[in-house]
């Protein structure tokens, strides 16, 4: 089997992060979601990878490389624009050749992976098989009705009266019959192959579609709430591991992960959190589910719940939370006394400050 990870896209509602660098290089828990995804694949036992890219493909493939550092073997196909997840599949075609593949939603994070829906697929091997969970707004997802034993019998994508409340995520499984199903759909409203018309069409023409449930957490990281909530999933398995220095004037409570050439102190960690290399944090506060990137420095900062990109830097500001602070970004106060607030806002920023 092999398998395809869709990283093309436009991330648009992860601006402004997304002017900067594609969304599948978001990092969670200091690791890309696309790394994650990498591991999912790998972790099902699927090593022949092509990984679909748009325009930040350069950004993309310097990350990944050829896959080696992942045990795997990686190809890329570039897409010109994005015309849908079933157009990702007709231009994959001579890389799947006959060959039954993973589709994965490369900015899909599961918390137990895919192994469990990969073998249950190579086990009964149904023309398609989805993997789904219950949602609490179905309108924003690709939803399954299914009859018994979990057979698909339809699908709607994004419907504005939906009939179930049972999502498609992330994670698809083919046998080479879905290449006639996307050759046979058009474009939908929204101008997109969508690859749940190309699932319909096997319903319709009375070929086997199953539907698996995810066991596990699942997040799709389209948006900056999503992105904070992976994070913290992921942080909540976390163990301790210190390979900087914590010194003695600092505390550390609960998983704390120092990665090496950070250097911690007269702080407080409270865990689950993770601090990238070479990061500095002195006089500080650092709460739960908080990951600092490589070589941020924070100085009387209180910041939790939160991710910093690299090279981010926080000084003499608390109660920083729930917050995403972008590549060598500067938060900083203004001097005591001063009823002010200076800003360098970059397009598409969300700030809110204290009124
Ligand atoms: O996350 C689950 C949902 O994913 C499903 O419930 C929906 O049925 C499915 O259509 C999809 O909806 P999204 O609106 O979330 O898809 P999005 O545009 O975010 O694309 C998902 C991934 O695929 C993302 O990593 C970008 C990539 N992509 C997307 C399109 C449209 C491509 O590589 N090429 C494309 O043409």
């Amino acid at each position: 089997m092999k398998a395809l990870i869709l990283s093309g896209g436009m991330g648009t509602r992860l601006r402004p992060l997304t002017h900067a660098m594609p969304k599948q290089l978001i990092p969670l828990a200091n690791k890309p979601v696309l790394f994650h995804a990498l591991e999912a694949v790998r972790d099902a036992g699927i090593t022949d990878i092509g990984i679909i890219v748009g325009d930040w493909h350069k950004e993309i493939s310097r990350a990944v490389g050829d896959g080696s550092r992942f045990d795997l073997r990686v190809r890329y196909i570039r897409q010109e624009a994005p015309f849908g997840l079933a157009h990702c599949v007709l231009i994959a075609r001579d890389f799947l050749g006959d060959d039954d593949f993973a589709m994965y939603l490369g900015d899909n994070v599961f918390g137990d992976g895919i192994a469990e829906a990969a073998d249950r697929f190579r086990h009964s091997r149904p023309a398609a098989q989805v993997s789904v969970t219950p949602v609490g707004t179905p309108q924003e997802y690709g939803i399954v009705e299914t009859g018994p034993g979990g057979r698909v019998s339809e699908l709607r994508e994004k419907p504005r009266r939906p009939r179930s409340n049972l999502a498609v995520t992330g994670a698809y499984f083919f046998t080479p019959i879905v290449h006639d199903a996307v050759r046979a759909i058009e474009p939908s409203r929204r101008g997109e192959r969508e690859i749940t018309d190309a699932l319909q069409w096997l319903v319709d023409q009375g070929h086997d579609v199953r539907a698996v449930e995810v066991t596990g957490w699942w997040k799709d990281t389209g948006r900056i709430d999503d992105i904070l909530d992976g994070n913290r999933l992921l942080l909540d398995s976390a163990e301790s591991r210190i390979e900087g220095s914590i010194d003695a004037a600092s505390t550390a409570l609960g998983p704390v992960i120092v990665a090496p050439g950070a250097r911690i102190i007269r702080s407080h960690l409270r865990g689950p959190l993770i601090i990238g290399e070479g990061s500095i944090v002195e006089d500080s506060y650092i709460g739960p589910h908080t990951s600092i990137g490589a070589g941020c420095v924070l100085s009387e900062a209180g910041v939790s719940g939160s991710i910093l990109l690299d090279g981010a830097a926080v000084s003499d500001v608390n109660g920083i939370h729930w917050s995403v602070i972008g590549r060598s970004a500067r938060v900083g106060a203004t001097p005591a006394g001063t009823a002010r607030h200076r800003l360098v806002v970059g397009d598409h920023t969300e700030l809110d400050v204290v009124a």
